[in-house]
């Protein structure tokens, strides 16, 4: 099959993938939000579940929505009802080798007139490590399933092909020692992804020993030989990627056995490694609303609750990306308030898969020891005009950075589940954090988001209620408000607010009951238009600002400008 034809095979699978997600989610929603009288419903249950469910109704569902839209939106604080911990881990970016994520976003070549440390561009590395990146899954995605470790190490680099993403050459100068230093220089740690489909245990197992032993074993003296004497730290591990499709069409069961292979036989030799700070084994987990992705979750769970002494996993990933139509996908500039309501809709869509995932996983693990993975998910626009269609190079707007936040949500909201996740993907792939065009580069909307919400990282969830209102706009009904809460280490609170209507501003008023705060500061992140971007030319069009709020009496008050990601901290 020609690169072409297997790119297309690959997108009809996501068409067909994404009009299943669809009947699925129909179902969903009637038996949630029907079966259940909205007045037996907790005024918190309503507005972080059904309420999320409720804006994907129909226009003139969401009757609720329209009573409570009067101009000011009342929260509920409470301090004292502390939740899970935020895992920072949630954080995470995904870096494959695709289109200029990796060459030319991070990795220049030390001959570079980019300046650059060992090759890294340093103004990215800067930019990165603002963002306080924990994690970083690198070498893919479906790349990972075609990658042989051994050619992207040592003085002679072989030229390879890259099938999965526009055919083009892969010079391997980006390996395993590149990586690892690149994590060190913005200060992330490793989840590397095994390649399960085209390798072998063996060599999976080699690349681990290679990776970690303090041994003087052949493989350990080689990795010194290449300047690393010291074993390296590897933080997670991935076993295959989208085994049920890119990584090998696999059946659930068959892909539970090379699991339990991989899982095995792949060792971690690291001494610092052995103990609490094991490295975590995240296998392939579903991949959006299809119902093969259920039985996927339950046969792969089902599995490990059997498990014996000889294999383990720690963690389950999902993979859903904003997608309305695989086959047509939407633009990333050039749209208008119909496609902004449209794509919002559809990633709301992750709350229902996160929890009809966790409910399946709580049958298995009721004490939540495995960590539901969402190492890939965000925006997935057509691609921009002139671009190579394999390279998924998009633009990012303030649309963006609205959905960053709402999964953001999701993803704390269950935190005692979802442990991690990683946006697709860190930069010029889809949503990136950041786009480069040689020496120049340019900060989106999400990287602000992302960089506004490091305060939450580890922190601790705080319950927060409200009535989110709903934003109506063609026949496409939102909640108008979103937020969440969380208490940092030093026990000062964090409140974030999304105003979801892109033209009416929103006044807050919050209680903060078990606080004693007397003052609230933050940033706000809005824009003129709701397909608003920076470019190499004007990169301040969508930057946060400082925002002014009150506390008096237990009660914070802020307004809310439209379309907008507001953080403020809140102390004394
Ligand atoms: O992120 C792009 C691709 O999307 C990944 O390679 C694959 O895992 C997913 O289908």
């Amino acid at each position: 099959m020609s690169c072409k034809s297997a790119l297309i095979a690959y997108y009809s699978r996501r068409q067909a993938s994404a009009i299943m997600a669809r009947a699925a989610l129909s179902r969903s929603f009637f038996s949630r939000c029907f079966l259940i009288p909205l007045s037996k419903l907790s005024h918190r249950a309503l507005s972080i579940s059904c309420l999320l469910s409720l804006c994907l109704a129909p226009a003139g569902m969401a009757q609720t929505g329209q009573a409570a839209n009067a101009d000011k939106v009342r929260m509920a604080i409470d301090v004292s009802q502390p939740g899970a911990k935020i895992d920072r881990n949630i954080f995470g970016q995904f870096a494959e080798h695709l289109g200029h994520g990796v060459y030319e976003g991070i990795w220049v070549g030390t001959d570079s007139s980019i300046p650059n440390t060992r090759g890294m561009r340093n103004d990215v590395v800067a930019a990165l490590k603002a963002l306080k990146v924990p994690n970083v899954r690198w070498p893919g995605g479906c790349f990972a399933d075609e990658y042989h470790w051994r050619k992207g190490i040592g003085p002679q680099r072989v030229v390879t092909l890259n099938p999965n993403w526009g055919g083009v050459t892969e010079p391997n100068t980006f390996g395993t020692h590149e990586y690892l230093d690149f994590l060190d220089q913005i200060g992330a740690e490793a989840y590397l992804s095994l390649n399960l489909g085209s390798g072998t245990p063996q060599e999976a197992a080699e690349w681990l020993e290679y990776l970690t032993t303090d041994q003087p074993t052949a493989l350990g003296k080689e990795r010194a030989a290449n300047g690393h004497p010291a074993p390296y730290k590897i933080a997670c591990l991935g076993i295959g990627n989208e085994s049920w499709d890119c990584g090998g069409n696999m059946t659930p069961d068959y892909y539970a056995s090379q699991l339990k292979i991989y899982s095995r036989f792949v060792r971690n030799f690291n001494p610092a490694q052995q103990g609490k700070e094991q490295m975590l084994k995240i296998a392939v987990g579903p991949g959006g609303n299809e119902p093969r992705f259920v039985e996927w979750t339950e046969e792969v769970m089902k599995a490990w609750q059997k498990h014996q002494w000889s294999w383990d996993m720690h963690g389950l990933s999902l993979h859903n990306y904003t997608v309305v139509h695989w086959d047509k996908k939407f633009a990333s500039v050039g749209f208008g308030e119909t496609e902004y309501g449209q794509i919002l809709k559809n990633t709301l869509e992750m709350e229902g898969l996160v929890s009809r995932h966790s409910a399946i996983m709580d049958k298995y693990d009721p004490q939540k020891k495995i960590a539901l993975v969402v190492d890939e998910c965000g925006s997935w626009y057509a691609p921009l005009p002139g671009s190579n269609p394999g390279f998924l190079a998009q633009q990012n707007s303030m649309r963006d950075a609205v959905l960053a936040a709402l999964n953001l949500n999701i993803f704390a909201r269950h935190a005692d589940r979802v442990r991690m996740a990683n946006i697709a993907q860190m930069v010029n792939v889809l949503q990136a954090m950041i786009l480069t065009d040689k020496e120049k580069m340019v900060l989106t909307p999400s990287y602000y988001v992302y960089r506004m919400y490091v305060p939450f990282q580890d922190a601790t969830f705080v319950p927060v209620t409200f009535d989110a209102g709903s934003y109506t706009h063609d026949n496409i009904t939102l909640p108008r408000v979103d937020a969440i809460a969380a208490k940092d280490a030093t026990g000062r609170l964090w409140l974030e607010i999304t105003n979801l209507d892109p033209n009416q501003s929103i006044e807050i008023e919050a209680t903060l009951a078990g606080s004693t705060a007397k003052s609230a500061a933050g940033e706000t992140l809005t824009a003129p238009k709701v397909d608003s971007v920076n470019t190499f030319e004007a990169q301040n069009a969508v930057v946060p600002k400082p925002v002014s709020a009150t506390v008096q009496g237990g009660k914070l008050t802020l307004k809310l400008e439209p379309k907008s990601v507001t953080v403020i901290s809140i102390g004394q």
